[in-house]
């Protein structure tokens, strides 16, 4: 745009003119009359074209923001891992050096994503729970630990080799000369027992060294450590001990991206009773629909069976009410945070396919693009590991109950679960498309690993000001972004991409009536919110506690 000065009967007048191009000619179209004078033509037309370049973006923000029908997607498993890759959620190890098979380092987006469901598990299980405490154990501990444990002579695999395909895996025990490949169906050479425990030697000198163990679980700091909690903590049974953190097994052939690494987080809870002790929360279990799929099904061929938890503890399928309850609590939480509750099943363990310690284990099954597998296990340990401990400790597990008599805890229920994995559940579940075929991440708000993006609509001073004060302010308490590069339409699909759920643009209205638009993800619906009541809005808006639509005024 350009200013023009004609003069007519002797006189200066001023005029605004675009350059509009019309096949090969370019035409100068008027736009506005700016007066007689020069000083004041210039600042008239600097007002027009700030108002123009608002009006172009607010019409490109009403195109861009006419309702999207946002569908899901499934994505392959390799899809998934490239998809984690090219946005900044999850790198190969060091892929400088071509990564390095079972490693996996979690990038910008996905550390904060994991960091955000590690604490909301630890929100939801400690905090929340009166009966819950948790502790932090060492990578490496004493290990004797692991000999007590039965991992250094028990936590034993089969390493096989298919003679057709080559495929290396590891098969159970059980399962020797009973299975064929899984990829090609040809047969397995056995290639022995291996322990997939990494081991390492502690101290510097190699003769006084002492050969030790990275934790292949987290849950037996947790049984080493539990009389000292007891009583620190002053526990009465019933109680829970929780952990999370690193584990480490050598699996032969890590893969299927995350699901099976060599280096995995857990999210453990070891939860103790007096024997024979009820269940007191059972009520909690009703209504609970799951697909079951027991032992017997499973033999029998039979399809799994949608139930209700507390009608599958009545009528005997799953026997322990503490396992019901735990399945119950455990599918709630994935649930609460978005997961879908038809990619979820329970299947219960073969008698030949238990853990050496275990007397009855469900696992959470999760429906991923290779098929259901085991997502979360729910082991009922009996009082396998306190009994150990005690014999290779040569000290008491005992504690006094609230009748002043030594019992000895049952872990009759073992929640375990693999942070990665449940990583991948919410990504898979969160991962749609818009009609426009653009990806819109739908994570729960609580797991977004950025939970909004500021806009300035136009570059101006005065926008980028109240955008700073905005960002400066939110930064305080939650994980936000600045971002004032491209149209405002590619700056929301670049958040809708990667699962920001709200974004905030300062707009034409905003500098004098000091409030902002904030766009929610999933529906693209905007409301207009006082700036300075913004902070507690957006914290409202995250955890859930209100509606979007009666968060601020619906535009
Ligand atoms: N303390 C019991 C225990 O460790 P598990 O079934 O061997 O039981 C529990 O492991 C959970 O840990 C699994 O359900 C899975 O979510 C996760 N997990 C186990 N091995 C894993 C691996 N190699 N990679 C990723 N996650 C794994």
């Amino acid at each position: 745009m350009h200013i023009v000065k004609k003069n007519i009967s002797g006189h200066d007048y001023y005029y605004l003119n675009k350059s509009v191009r019309e096949g090969n000619k370019v035409k100068s179209v008027n736009i506005a009359y700016l007066g007689k004078d020069r000083a004041e033509a210039e600042k008239k037309a600097d007002e027009i074209r700030k108002k123009m370049d608002r009006d172009e973006v607010v019409k490109e923000v009403k195109e861009s923001e006419k309702k999207k029908e946002i569908k899901a997607v499934n994505l392959n498993i390799e899809e998934m891992m490239n998809f984690c890759k090219r946005k900044g959620f999850v790198y190969p190890s060091a892929e400088i050096y071509g990564g390095f098979g079972g490693f996996w380092d979690f990038a910008h987006l996905g550390s904060e994503l994991k960091k955000n469901l590690k604490d909301s598990w630890w929100k939801y299980h400690v905090h929340e729970r009166r009966d819950v405490v948790g502790i932090d154990g060492a990578i490496i501990t004493n290990p004797k630990v692991w000999e007590a444990s039965g991992h250094v002579g028990s936590f034993v695999d089969i390493a096989v080799v298919c003679k057709k395909c080559k495929n290396k895996t590891k098969i159970d025990k059980h399962e020797v000369g009973k299975v064929k490949c899984d990829k090609c169906g040809g047969e397995y050479e056995n290639k022995g027992e291996f322990n997939p425990m990494f081991t390492t030697q502690v101290g510097p000198i190699k003769e006084d060294s002492v050969l030790s163990y990275l934790r292949p679980e987290t849950a037996q700091l947790i049984f080493a450590d539990y009389k000292l909690v007891q009583e620190n903590a002053r526990l009465q049974l019933p109680f829970g001990i929780a952990q999370m953190g690193k584990s480490f097994r050598n699996e032969i052939s890590p893969r299927e991206f995350l699901f099976r690494s060599r280096e995995f987080e857990q999210m453990e809870i070891e939860y103790f009773i007096e024997e024979g002790i009820k269940c007191p929360y059972m009520e909690e279990c009703k209504g609970v629909d799951i697909l079951i799929y027991d032992e017997n099904m499973q033999k029998k061929e039979k399809k799994p069976e949608l139930m209700d938890l507390y009608d599958a503890w009545k009528k005997k399928i799953i026997k322990t009410d503490w396992h019901v309850y735990w399945i119950a609590k455990e599918f709630e939480w994935f649930l609460n945070l978005g997961a879908k509750a038809e990619n979820f099943r329970i299947r219960q363990h073969g008698s030949d396919e238990k853990s050496h310690y275990a007397i009855d284990t469900w696992d959470i099954e999760y429906k991923f693009p290779m098929g259901w597998r085991e997502l979360q296990g729910f082991a009922n340990r009996g009082n396998f590991d306190l009994t150990q401990h005690q014999k290779y400790s040569k000290k008491s597990m005992e504690i006094v109950n609230e009748d002043n008599k030594k019992v000895l805890a049952n872990v009759v229920c073992e929640p375990s679960l693999g942070v990665e994995r449940a990583f991948l559940v919410f990504m898979f579940d969160a991962y749609s498309q818009n009609e426009k075929g653009e990806i819109v991440l739908r994570l729960n708000p609580k797991l977004a690993p950025i939970k909004a993006a500021v806009f300035p609509i136009v570059k101006q001073e005065e926008y980028i000001e109240i955008s700073d004060n905005i960002v400066d302010d939110l930064k305080k308490e939650f994980n936000v972004i600045y971002d004032k590069s491209g149209s405002i339409g590619r700056r929301y699909a670049r958040n809708d991409e990667v699962g920001t759920p709200f974004c905030i643009t300062i707009d034409d209205k905003s500098p004098k009536n000091k409030d902002v638009t904030i766009r929610d993800r999933d529906t693209t619906k905007q409301i207009r919110v006082k700036i300075k009541d913004l902070r507690e809005i957006l914290r409202d808006l995250i955890n859930g506690e209100i509606k979007f639509e009666k968060a601020g005024k619906l535009i």
